[in-house]
C-alpha cells in the first residue's frame, strides 16, 4: 500500500487526478470506478482542466459506487433541488469531459426490482472486464461506499440500510442545504460490496481533513475489521494507493516510513 500525503486539498487533488490521467492515458478504453461525496470534487475539477488541456475520456467507461435508493436524476430540476449521485456525476464531471454517456454507470435508485439491478450491475462490471481504477473515499464512520459497519468484506453489490452517522453527515453535506428534512431522507442506498470493490485492479483511496483523521488512522493502521470496511484496504490484492491531505494524514503512526517509501520510489522510478 502507497501512501502519500500532500500539503492540502488542491495538491491531493492534483495528485490523485495525475493518476488518474496517466491510466487514461496509457489505456484509452479503460474502466473507472467513481465515487461521490465532497472528497472526490477537487479531483474531477482538475480532471476537467486536463481534459480542456486535450486528455480524452471518449474510449473509457465508469461505474459509480453507490446510489440513494428511491431517488433518481432529475435534470428538470435545479442541482441543488436534486441529491441524487447520478446527477453529481453528471454537475462534476461527466458534462464537462467528453465521455459518452452510454458508458457512464450509476445504479439505478428508482430500479423496480433493486436486488435484480444490482445482480444487473455485477454483470455489466464483469462484461466491461472489471474496474481497472477504483476512486474511493471513506465516509465518517469508516465505510466505503455504503457498506455500514458490519458488512461483510467480501460483500457484492446491494441494497444496504445507511446508518445514523451517514445520515446525519450526508444531510449537512448536502441535502441540508436543499431544505430536505432530515426525516425525508433516503434510509437505504444499492453500494457496490467490499468483495466487489476488492476485485479492482488498482485502489485509489482519498481523504482530507481533520475530521477524517481518527478513521483513516483506524483504518490503514488498525485492525482489519467490517466495523471500518474501509479497513479492508489491507486485503486489496492489486496495485493500492491512498492519497490523503496533511490534516487527514496527522494521527498516522507511520508517516515517516511512508515518506520514506514515496522518496524511494521517485528515485528508482516504481
Ligand atoms: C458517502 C459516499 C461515500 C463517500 C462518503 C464520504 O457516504 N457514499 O462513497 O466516501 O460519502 O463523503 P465525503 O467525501 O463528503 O466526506
Amino acid at each position: 500500500m502507497d501512501v502519500i500525503i500532500r500539503e492540502n486539498y488542491e495538491e491531493m487533488s492534483r495528485c490523485a487526478a495525475e493518476i488518474i490521467a496517466e491510466l487514461v492515458r496509457s489505456k484509452p478504453n479503460c474502466v473507472l470506478g467513481l465515487a461521490t461525496g465532497s472528497t472526490p470534487i477537487g479531483t474531477y475539477k482538475e480532471l476537467i482542466r486536463m481534459h480542456k488541456e486535450g486528455l480524452d475520456f471518449s474510449g473509457i467507461k465508469t461505474f459509480n459506487l453507490d446510489e440513494y435508493l428511491g431517488i433518481g436524476i432529475d435534470l428538470k430540476k435545479p442541482y441543488d433541488q436534486d441529491q441524487s449521485y447520478a446527477r453529481f456525476m453528471h454537475e462534476e464531471l461527466f458534462k464537462n469531459i467528453n465521455i459518452k454517456k452510454e458508458n457512464t454507470h450509476v445504479p439505478d435508485g428508482l430500479a423496480k426490482e433493486p436486488e435484480k439491478h444490482c445482480q444487473w450491475y455485477e454483470g455489466e462490471i464483469k462484461k466491461a472486464g472489471g474496474i481497472d481504477l477504483q476512486l474511493l473515499g471513506i465516509g465518517g464512520d469508516g465505510h466505503w461506499a455504503f457498506n455500514e459497519p458490519g458488512s461483510s468484506l467480501s460483500s457484492r453489490t446491494r441494497v444496504e440500510p445507511l446508518n445514523k452517522q451517514t445520515i446525519d453527515d450526508n444531510y449537512e453535506s448536502f441535502y441540508k442545504k436543499a431544505g430536505v428534512k432530515k426525516e425525508e431522507m433516503p434510509h437505504f442506498a444499492i453500494t457496490m460490496g467490499i468483495g466487489t470493490i476488492l476485485e479492482s485492479r488498482h485502489a485509489v483511496m482519498l481523504a482530507n481533513g481533520k475530521k477524517k483523521a481518527e478513521v483513516i488512522a483506524r483504518a490503514l493502521e488498525g485492525a482489519l475489521t467490517c466495523q471500518i470496511t474501509a479497513s479492508a484496504i489491507q486485503l486489496h490484492p492489486g496495485k493500492t494507493t491512498v492519497v490523503l491531505d496533511k490534516e487527514a494524514a496527522s494521527e498516522l503512526k507511520n508517516i515517516e516510513h511512508y515518506k520514506h517509501v514515496e522518496r524511494l520510489k521517485e528515485e528508482y522510478k516504481l
